[in-house]
């Protein structure tokens, strides 16, 4: 599989270097060194068999591919290695996976001593699905292991749904030594609009609130929420490690824009959770495809929690991507507007715009002769939206977001070649979107709508390369 046009090929966001990738996998560090692994079909452009793609970095913005970590050889793995995640033991770096074969999920490990080379473990499946009769699972879904550590003991998260497949959950495994687990509990079982499978459930202790970051699908449209198929979101609350009961407040996104599915999280060194998740929604057309590479991951982002939410914004590491800066300040205009040097198909933009003095706005994104993507807000309304549908090839469509009254916003947008990730007020609400520009649409134009547009501080980043770029002949 070649990469034959990068028109769309990130810039500076994980891909795999060609063929077919979705969730993020495995994302941990390692002997000095940050690990993304993703679930990767090598052969084609399209979803088949999973293998993991590996992809490796020393500062957590320019990334390397390494050779392919599991690829489903075995017969417990047959029909594909799925997602799952890493730990570190003893030196030894453990990777937890799905192996997917027919009518049936079961949770393997393999390991490496150079985070390079991986072995699996002889004696796999280390777990299969309970068959107990009592216990309400559906057994052919049971999938994506996260595993973590709290003392002496390993736990493992495991998502599932209930047989009559109708109400997600999340199953809490423990082991001592990482190799002979035991099940604990069904620690989240969804009620309401929660969904009907938990798809890569990830638990972990921010800022002293137990967080399960999480996918499910099924969730209902309400009004114009939940229009992606699939959602990510969280919930907040108390994992009691004696029951093994996990005790929460409602379902909220991460993230409202159109592509964002399967983040994983994982604690780094200097003790910031971090995230990063697949920059595309399932089952929505992947127009790069046809360039021979198809998925790519969204910038690495903080996991905090503020005033009893998840706040994600980009990691601050961000900013050594930076090339060149303009900046403007105390700017306020009444008419549709470009500033000299803020335009790119690549880029970061950073605003504080005064909403005191600023009714309505309009920010076009990536504008060429027939193209925009478009950023709307009324501050009567408090309504932020996306729209795609002139962002050139692709779907199109709509996504919005209420916004608490506020008298300023910070807005700060990365662009890639193709895909744009919206982070309001430090990452209190994010957007994340693929669009297929042009490469020549690159323009920016600021729209006031109604009287003056006022910006307090406009910035605008022209970044380096992230990603090893495909040679195309
Ligand atoms: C989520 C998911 C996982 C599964 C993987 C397969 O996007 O469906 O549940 O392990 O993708 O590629």
């Amino acid at each position: 599989m070649r990469v034959t046009n990068t028109r769309w090929y990130p810039k500076y966001h994980i891909a795999a270097p060609a063929g077919w990738s979705n969730d993020t996998n495995g994302l941990c560090f390692y002997k000095g060194q940050y690990h993304c692994f993703y679930q990767h079909h090598p052969h084609s452009a399209q979803w088949g068999q999973m293998h993991w793609g590996h992809a490796v970095s020393d500062d957590l913005i320019r990334w390397k591919h390494l050779p392919i970590a599991l690829a489903p050889t075995n017969d417990y793995d047959r029909d594909g290695c799925f997602s799952g995640s890493a730990i570190e033991k003893d030196g030894r770096l453990y990777l937890f996976y799905t192996g997917n074969i027919p009518n049936e999920q079961n949770q393997n490990m393999a390991f490496s001593d150079d985070g390079v080379h991986f072995e699996k473990y002889e004696h796999n499946p280390v777990i299969v699905a309970p068959d107990d009769k009592d216990l309400d699972i559906f057994r052919p879904d049971f999938r994506d292991p996260k595993v973590w550590q709290r003392g002496d003991t390993y736990y493992m998260v495991i998502g599932s749904r209930t047989k009559d497949k109708m109400r997600g959950q999340a199953l809490l495994y423990e082991s001592e030594d990482l190799y002979d687990w035991k099940f604990k509990s069904v620690m989240m079982r969804a009620e309401g609009n929660e969904g009907d499978m938990a798809e890569c459930v990830n638990l972990a202790s921010v800022e002293g609130k137990d967080v399960m970051i999480f996918s499910p699908q099924g969730i209902k449209r309400v009004g114009n929420m939940y229009k992606n198929l699939f959602q990510s979101g969280y919930f907040i609350g108390k994992l009691d490690y004696e029951t093994g009961i996990f005790v929460h407040g409602d379902f909220e996104l991460l993230d409202y824009g159109f592509d964002f599915y399967a983040p994983q999280i994982t604690k780094i060194p200097d003790g910031r959770t971090i995230m990063i998740g697949w920059l595309q929604s399932w089952f929505t057309p992947m127009t790069e495809d046809v360039d021979g590479w198809a998925g790519l991951m969204t910038v690495p982002r903080e996991v905090h929690v503020k005033n009893g939410k998840v706040v994600t914004p980009p990691i601050k590491e961000l900013a050594g991507l930076r090339l060149s800066e303009k900046s403007f300040d105390n700017l306020v205009f009444y008419e549709d507007t470009k500033f000299d040097g803020v335009e790119g198909e690549v880029g970061e933009l950073v605003m504080e715009i005064d909403l005191t003095e600023t009714r309505a706005f309009e920010i076009d994104l990536r504008v060429g002769e027939e193209e925009k993507s478009v950023i709307t807000y009324d501050d009567a309304i408090h309504l932020f939206k996306f729209n795609r549908d002139k962002a050139g090839a692709g779907s199109d469509g709509e996504r919005e977001v209420k916004l608490p009254p506020a008298d300023t916003m910070n807005l700060h947008i990365f662009l890639d070649r193709s895909s744009i990730e919206i982070f309001i007020n430090d990452g209190e609400y994010v957007l994340s979107n693929r669009v297929y520009p042009r490469s020549d649409s690159t323009g920016i134009v600021f729209v006031p709508q109604e009287g003056a547009f006022k910006i307090d501080s406009l910035k605008f980043y022209t970044l380096g390369e992230g990603i090893p770029q495909p040679v195309v002949d």
